[in-house]
């Protein structure tokens, strides 16, 4: 059984990902946030499949992303916004998927802020890059999805699906 999970955030500036961090802890949405949130520790009893989760924020401004960071997380949540369609298509999956094979989670922020869901354009990347083991739309302001988008990332390293740990059963 593993003894921690940890969680890394990434994505385009002002998608959310500190807000996102901030809401799941602070259980309302914060209205003012700090570039980058400190790493957090989720105990163990308080999630939903008993592991100590840690959650990493990043931000472009911050630090550079270092190579270690991609390599100390387990999986790795790329988080858009919903209403900019230029968030998705900035991030470089091809990036992503040369490193370590960690499974990687579509994250759709800022839901509250359209009618209409993104399934459509992001549809395309889930069936090329097998590492995307789910997506899911969100929002650090109303709540939505919040806690379900920290679980389907803890559950994507302790109940893994897919070709990802089998790439040579990959056809
Ligand atoms: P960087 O650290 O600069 O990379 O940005 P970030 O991705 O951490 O975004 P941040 O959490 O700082 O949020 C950017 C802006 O979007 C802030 O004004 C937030 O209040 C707003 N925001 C974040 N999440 C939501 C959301 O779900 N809905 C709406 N309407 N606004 C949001
Ligand atoms: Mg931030």
């Amino acid at each position: 059984m593993r003894k921690d999970v940890r969680i890394l955030l990434v994505g385009e500036p002002k998608v959310g990902k500190t807000s996102l961090i901030m809401s799941l802890v602070g259980e309302e949405f914060p209205e003012e946030v700090p570039l980058r949130a400190e790493e957090i520790t989720i105990p163990a009893d308080v999630t939903p499949e008993r592991v100590p989760t840690h959650i990493v924020d990043y931000s472009v401004k911050f630090f550079s992303l270092s190579p270690s960071h991609f390599f100390q997380a387990n999986v790795i949540c790329i988080v858009y916004a919903v209403n900019n369609k230029k968030s998705i298509e900035k991030v470089s999956f091809v990036y992503f998927t040369k490193h370590e094979r960690v499974p990687l989670i579509l994250v759709g922020n800022k839901s509250d802020l359209v009618e209409h869901s993104s399934m459509e354009t992001i549809l395309p990347i889930m069936n090329q890059y097998s590492e995307i083991e789910t997506c899911v739309e969100c929002s650090a302001k109303n709540l939505k999805n919040i806690s379900e988008l920290f679980y389907y990332a803890q559950k994507a390293v302790l109940h893994p699906t897919g070709p990802l740990y089998c790439p040579e059963e990959k056809e």
